[in-house]
This record gives structure tokens, sequence and C-alpha cells, in this order.
């Protein structure tokens, strides 16, 4: 069976967490770096990733790594590897990518070098030397990381916390794979009672419901490899239904949600319907004033930012008020991620552990209380 070694790119501090998902779906060879993980397996693999990742942003087949100090070294190490295997004649290849901390420092000449050794490749193999571009779209992504290169082959298409469930709102949502990330953190089980007293559009209690009741994250939508000639289309109706085998509804999860908003509340209902999980999500309007802690579960939130939704003052007098409110230890745990440093101050709350996580370009702090 041929091998192939794969990049599930994620979120900076989230790389343990998405190694720990690669594991637990029998991928080999699991290997964390700054903002991705790689691994092997076969082609199945692929599918599997695609669909089961939580915390992932995309897969990508690994295409080769090579040293990249000049563009001859550039151009010369694309040229090497086997894009005929994957690229066919009529395919579309894109070009993206970054550097860092490299001599070759711009992004849009590594671009169009890497771009014109794809078709000095793929034309000597094809014996044409103009390309249509009018099949599938197979992007290329290159990484040159300290003058080493490494070329991959997006297989995922819209990216993977795109889950088809959410729609767009005015709400400063959570990024799905994030949320997937923190619950990760926070062992949300098939058993847990979760709550979010600012739950805005329902990013954690529907994240919390899909994990807990083990459902495929990636089950209602397409990847862009399902349209590649490269791969067997098989194994993604086997991975869907393997996938599907495995949704487990017999545990006691519930998720608990409330908001301000009133439209928060009703888009957190529209989200679930559309997620499968609206059974076990109840979501109310209530300002946090009259959040009354339970006995057991855990509270996962991220309230209002100073900088995006509420000015850092009222933020902050949220935090004390929250302080007051939530409670911890004794089955009780509590997550709570905002970019303000200063979190602990205004809570009143010393965090039995923190750690550093990437909200889009927003550095922040998930405050972890057990
Ligand atoms: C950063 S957003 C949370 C986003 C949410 N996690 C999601 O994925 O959509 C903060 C939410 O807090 C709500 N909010 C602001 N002030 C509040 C208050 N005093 N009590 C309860 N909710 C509040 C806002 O309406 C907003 O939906």
């Amino acid at each position: 069976m041929e091998r192939f070694t794969f990049i599930a790119s994620c979120i900076f501090g989230l790389e343990s967490v998405t190694a720990g998902e690669l594991r637990r779906i029998g991928a080999e060879d699991v290997r964390a770096f700054d903002g991705r993980v790689e691994f092997s397996g076969g082609e199945e693999m692929l599918a599997r990733a695609n669909l089961h990742l939580r915390t992932a942003e995309r897969v990508l087949v690994k295409l080769g790594e090579f040293p990249a100090a000049t563009f001859t070294e550039l151009f010369d190490g694309v040229k090497s590897l086997p894009l005929e295997r994957f690229i066919g004649k009529k395919d579309a290849f894109p070009v993206k990518g970054h550097t860092v901390k490299s001599a070759l420092h711009s992004i849009p000449d590594c671009q169009k070098i890497v771009k014109k050794a794809a078709v000095d490749r793929l034309s000597s193999v094809y014996g044409v030397n103009w390309f249509e571009e009018t099949g599938p779209v197979h992007p290329l992504q290159f990484l040159i990381i300290k003058d080493r290169a490494i070329l991959s082959m997006d297989t995922s298409g819209a990216p993977l916390h795109k889950r088809g469930y959410r729609k767009n709102s005015l709400i400063a949502p959570i990024k799905e794979t994030l949320a997937a990330g923190i619950l990760d953190l926070s062992r949300v089980k098939g058993d847990s009672l979760l709550y979010d007293p600012f739950c805005g559009s329902g990013t954690f209690l529907i994240e919390g419901a899909l994990r807990a009741l083990r459902i495929p994250p990636g089950i209602n939508r397409r990847f862009g490899a399902q349209d590649y000639a490269c791969f067997s289309k098989d194994i993604w109706r086997k991975e869907r239904e393997r996938g599907i085998e495995e949704v487990n509804r017999e545990g006691t999860f519930r998720a608990y949600g409330s908001d301000i908003s009133g439209d928060a509340v009703a888009l957190t209902r529209e989200n679930a319907k559309k997620a499968g999980v609206s059974s076990r999500i109840i979501a109310e309007q209530k300002d946090i004033g009259q959040f009354l802690m339970p006995e057991k579960g855990m509270v996962v939130c991220n309230p209002p930012y100073g900088e995006r939704l509420l000015d850092q003052n009222s933020a902050r007098k949220l935090y004390t008020e929250m302080g007051k409110r939530f409670s911890y230890g004794d089955g009780k745990s509590l997550s709570i991620i905002t970019p303000d440093e200063a979190f602990e101050e205004y809570f009143g709350h010393k965090a039995s552990k923190k750690r550093k996580l990437y909200n889009g370009m927003i550095r922040c702090v998930l405050y972890l209380y057990f």
C-alpha cells in the first residue's frame, strides 16, 4: 500500500491537541512542529483526518522537503518532486506560501519560482508547454523555514473550521477549531454538562455536543481532494460510513447557553439545529448577572473582549461579575479565553493553569480553573 506523509496545519498553541487527535484516529509517525503536525498513513488516512480532526485548519500531502537558501535551490527542489503523481494534465495548481527566518523572504518571488518549477516538471512529463488549468484545483503550498522548504498540496478545499453549521453573524464568534481545542483541553466527555453564559452563535455548545456524541466535524461537508483523480474515490465513502458508525448518542451530555442578546440565542438554536445536536442544547436570553453556577459541570466561554465588543472598562467589570458568580473545584471547572492579560486580577482568582493560544491574529490566554 502506498504511504504518504501528511501535514495537519493548526492554530499556534494547539499542536499537542491536534497530535493527540491524530494518534486517536490511528495516524502514524505523528510529529508536532510550530503550527503544524506531520503524520503518515495510507490514502484512507487522508479522508479520515479531513473528516475527523476537530482542531486542524487543513490537511495537506507533504510532497517534499529540501534546502532553499537561493532561488536556484528552490527551483531545483520543486522540480525534483514527483508532482505528476498528484497533478493531472488539466488540473489547476495555484501556488501560495510563506517564509520564516529565511534568506528567501519575498513571497511573490518565491511563488513565481515554485510555479515555474512545477510547470517545468509537468511540461516535460506531459509533453505540453501550456496548461489549461481547467480541472480540479490542487493548491500547492510552500513553507520556507530557516532556509529549508516544504512543498505540500492541500486536500481540504475550504478550511476545516468551516463545518457547514454556522451562519455568518455580526457576533464575534470563536473559530470552531479553537473552540474544539479548548473543549479538548477542558476534557469534555459523553456525559459532561457544559455551560456557556456568553454563548453568541453557540460554537462551544455545538462543538461540545459534536465531540461528546463523537460526530465527525466534517461529516456534512465536502473536501477539495474528493475531486482529485490521484486518490481513490472510495476512501471518502468508506471513511464517512466508518465515522457514522462511531457516533454514540448514549451519553447524557447536555449544554446550556445564555447570552444577553436575543439574536445570539436565536442564532445558537438555529446553528445547533443545522449541526444536528439541538436535542442536547438549551439556550436562553440572560445577562451574566442572572447566571447561577451549577452544582456540577464545566463553564467554557470567551467573554466580550475590550478591543472588539466592549470597551476595556466594561469588559473588566464583567470579569469581576463573573468572578462573583463562577466557582470551581468539587466537580466544577472553568475554561475562559481572553486576550486581557489582567483577567485574573479583575476576575479575582488565580488560574490553576494557563495556556497561550491565538484567536486569529489575537494573542489570548486560556485560563483553566479546576
Ligand atoms: C466574544 S462573544 C462570544 C462568542 C461565542 N463564543 C461564539 O462562538 O459565537 C461574547 C458574547 O457575550 C455577549 N454578552 C455581552 N455582554 C453580556 C452580558 N452582560 N451578559 C451575557 N452575555 C453578554 C455578547 O452578546 C456576545 O454574544
